[in-house]
């Protein structure tokens, strides 16, 4: 019998796949549709700071009833201007801010009362913005794990790449004061020395790390002459630099690994799992053929691991991880060479 359940930062998962974060999972009843076709998980679609701006603006400007009480308090507060003083922006933000996570927070309680896998919460939490407020109470309200989406772009001339990596160890320090449940951190791929740095971040009390968040990539339109956004979903062939370093990685974390990017089939499941992954997000491929992905991934692995006489996933998963192959190289080499090559 082929059981297809695993470990993932604690948690027992019935398969490896994950359906990862995105407006996918902010319905209920996509959950229970994912929960159906076999997901492990699901990891619920961030919280923004810029989600709780937006909600403020949108309050400034709405006639909104229930904030009418606030409102008259503030114009009998302030004189002139009320929805501009500052004290008074204040009050609307606090507002907007416990408005916004408490629809975060029904997503999760009832997330959790509909189906019988684990909820992963995750929170946007790249600016010193008081977010932490949030993942305490995304722990009461029941999340089994907490993703912190930290993307860190190096584009600011004047930081080094010390003072970028000590983003991460900033949040890691104030997460752990306010929550026990297992957190992972989402994370690009701009680390100058990568595996350095993964190594220590693994080391920090993380459960696991996730690679590698798919940026969203702006484009030109060179017609308009303007900015767009062509590439909202990653393609079959993406998968081969999260491979690597899914190969390189596995075994020496402190931590677990999982893959996010460019999973469309099975195939590239298997793959994933074999150069070490402990779970795989899926979402482009959701997005693009529906929720019965999830199920046409288990049911390959399943077949896959009978045909090769593989009971269980820890049979097979890291057997082809840097550390357990013959020639390590195989995963470092980076530059074309006529010895390497059907090609060249
Ligand atoms: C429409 C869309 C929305 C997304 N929203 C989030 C998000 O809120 N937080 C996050 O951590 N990742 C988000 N992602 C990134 C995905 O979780 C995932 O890491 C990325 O799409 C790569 O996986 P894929 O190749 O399976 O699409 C989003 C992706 C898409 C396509």
């Amino acid at each position: 019998m082929v059981d297809l359940s695993t470990k993932y930062m604690g948690l027992t998962l019935k398969s490896p796949v994950i359906v990862g974060c995105s407006s996918l999972t902010n319905s209920i009843e996509n959950i229970k549709e994912y929960a159906k076709n076999g997901a492990g998980a699901v990891v619920i679609k961030s919280i923004f700071e810029e989600q709780i701006n937006l909600e403020t603006n949108r309050l400034l400007e709405t006639n909104d009833e229930s904030l009418k009480t606030w409102t008259d308090a503030f114009n009998n507060m302030v004189s002139s201007k009320p929805y501009l003083d500052d004290e008074a922006y204040q009050y609307i933000s606090a507002h907007a801010h416990q408005k916004t996570l408490q629809n975060y927070l029904d997503i999760i309680k009832e997330a959790k009362q509909s189906v019988g896998i684990p909820i992963i919460a995750s929170i946007n939490c790249v600016s010193q913005y008081d977010w932490h407020f949030f993942a305490k109470r995304i722990q009461e309200a029941g999340a089994d794990a907490l993703e912190l989406n930290i993307y860190v772009l190096p584009s600011d001339f004047s930081h080094t790449a010390e003072e970028n990596d000590a983003i991460y160890y900033n949040i890691i320090e104030e997460i752990k004061k306010y929550i026990t449940i297992p957190f992972a951190l989402k994370l690009g791929y701009y680390f100058s020395g990568m595996a350095n740095s993964l190594q220590k971040l693994s080391k920090t009390g993380v459960s696991a790390l996730v690679l590698f968040n798919r940026p969203y990539n702006p484009d030109i339109d060179i017609n308009k002459l303007t900015i767009t956004d062509n590439n909202l979903f990653s393609n079959m062939h993406e998968y081969s630099h999260v491979l690597r370093w899914m190969a390189i990685l596995s075994g020496k974390l402190n931590c677990d690994l999982s893959a996010t990017t460019g999973i469309h089939n099975w195939e590239v499941a298997v793959k994933l799992l074999l150069a070490g992954a402990d779970s795989l997000q899926v979402v482009s491929a959701i997005y693009q053929k529906g929720p019965h992905v999830i199920k046409d991934i288990n049911e390959g692995i399943n077949k896959w691991m009978g045909e090769h006489n593989f009971n269980s996933i820890n049979d097979f998963k890291g057997k082809l991880s840097m550390a357990n192959i013959n020639n390590p190289a195989d995963y470092e080499r980076v530059q074309f060479m006529k010895l390497y090559s059907k090609i060249e």
